[in-house]
C-alpha cells in the first residue's frame, strides 16, 4: 500500500512556535528509511501561513482564520488519499491539524476509530480553554464540540463518535476536559492506567474499543505523550510520560494488529530538541508502525 506523506508546516495552533519546521526534518530522515524498508510513498505539502503577517483576533480562538484555512486544505488532501486507497500519514505541525486530517479521512470512513496518544486530551472548547490555543481543542472539534468554524471544517459537524475514541498517556487535563471525558463516556487511559496495567494490556483493550463497529482506525500521535526526558523536542512538556520502550511497544502492537489505516505525527518542535533525539524517535516510531522490527 502506498503511503501519502502529507506535510503540514503549521504551528499557529500552539502556544510556542517551531513545529512548522518539523515536517521537513521528519520527511527527509523518513524518506531514506521507507525506501530501505521497500515501501512506496508520495510526498505532498499543505501551504501554511506564517505568523508575521497575521494577528490574533479572538483570545479564546487564537489564529482561527489560519487554523481553518490550513485544515480545510488538509481535509481535502487527506480525503483524496483515502479515496485513492492510500495510507495518509500527516506530518505536523501542531495538533490543531488533526481537525483537518480526521475530517478528510472520516469523509470516507464515517465510523472512524481514533487512538489519541497525548499527555493532554485536546478536549477544550473556546469556552473551557485556559490558553486559547486551538491545538488544545482538536479532539473536541472532531467530536463536534466548540466553535462552528472549527467543527464544520471539511464537512458536517461530528466527524467521530465518543465511543470510538481512546486517549492514551493523559496526565494534564483541564477541568472542562475532565467533565467532557465523563459526560461523553470517552475511554481515557491515563499514566495511572499505563502504570497499573502495563502498555501491552492498554493497547490490547484500546484495539478492541476502536475496532468495534468501525471502518478504519486513525492514530493521532502527539509526541508530548512521551516523557520529556526522552522526547524533549516538543512545545508543551509534561513530566511523567510514556517511556521510549512503551511507545515503541505500543506502535509495534498496533502494527502487528494491522488495524491502523491513517495517522498523524504531531507536536515535534525542532527548536526545543536536543541532538535530534525527538525527530529520530518520531521516525523510528513511524518505521515501526509500517513493520520495521529489531530482528
Ligand atoms: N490543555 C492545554 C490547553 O488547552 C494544553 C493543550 C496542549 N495540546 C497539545 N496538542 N499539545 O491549552
Ligand atoms: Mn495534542
Ligand atoms: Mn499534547
Ligand atoms: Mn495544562
Amino acid at each position: 500500500q502506498t503511503i501519502d506523506l502529507i506535510s503540514v508546516p503549521f504551528d499557529l495552533g500552539a502556544s510556542r512556535q517551531g513545529a512548522r519546521s518539523a515536517p521537513h526534518m521528519i520527511s527527509s530522515m523518513l524518506a531514506r528509511k521507507l525506501n530501505a524498508q521497500g515501501l512506496l510513498f508520495t510526498e505532498q505539502a499543505i501551504a501554511c501561513p506564517e505568523s508575521l503577517t497575521t494577528q490574533i483576533h479572538d483570545l479564546k480562538l487564537k489564529y482561527l482564520d489560519e487554523v481553518v484555512a490550513v485544515n480545510e486544505g488538509l481535509a481535502s488532501v487527506a480525503a483524496n488519499s483515502v479515496r485513492n486507497g492510500h495510507f495518509p500519514l500527516v506530518l505536523g505541525g501542531d495538533h490543531s491539524i488533526a481537525i483537518g486530517s480526521i475530517a478528510g479521512i472520516a469523509s470516507h470512513r464515517p465510523n472512524l476509530g481514533v487512538i489519541w496518544f497525548d499527555a493532554h486530551a485536546d478536549l477544550n472548547t473556546n469556552v473551557t480553554t485556559p490558553s486559547g490555543n486551538i491545538h488544545g481543542m482538536s479532539l473536541a472539534a472532531s467530536l463536534g464540540h466548540g466553535d462552528r468554524r472549527l467543527t464544520e471544517i471539511g464537512g458536517l459537524v461530528g466527524k467521530i463518535k465518543p465511543e470510538n475514541v481512546v486517549i492514551i498517556g493523559a496526565r494534564d487535563l483541564d477541568p472542562g476536559e475532565k467533565s467532557f471525558i465523563r459526560d461523553q463516556g470517552i475511554k481515557c487511559y491515563t499514566m495511572y492506567d499505563i502504570d497499573r496495567k502495563g502498555m501491552m494490556t492498554v493497547i490490547q483493550e484500546a484495539i478492541r474499543i476502536v475496532t468495534k463497529g468501525t471502518d478504519g482506525v486513525h492514530l493521532s500521535f502527539d509526541l508530548d505523550s512521551l516523557d520529556p526526558s526522552e522526547a524533549p523536542g516538543i512545545s508543551t512538556p509534561v513530566r511523567g510520560g510514556v517511556t521510549y520502550r512503551e511507545a515503541h511497544l505500543a506502535v509495534e502492537l498496533l502494527s502487528e494488529a494491522g488495524i491502523v489505516t491513517s495517522a498523524d505525527i504531531v507536536e515535534l518542535n525542532p527548536r526545543m530538541d536536543k541532538n535530534n533525539k525527538t525527530v529520530t524517535l518520531a521516525v523510528e516510531l513511524i518505521c515501526s508502525l509500517f513493520g520495521s522490527r529489531i530482528l
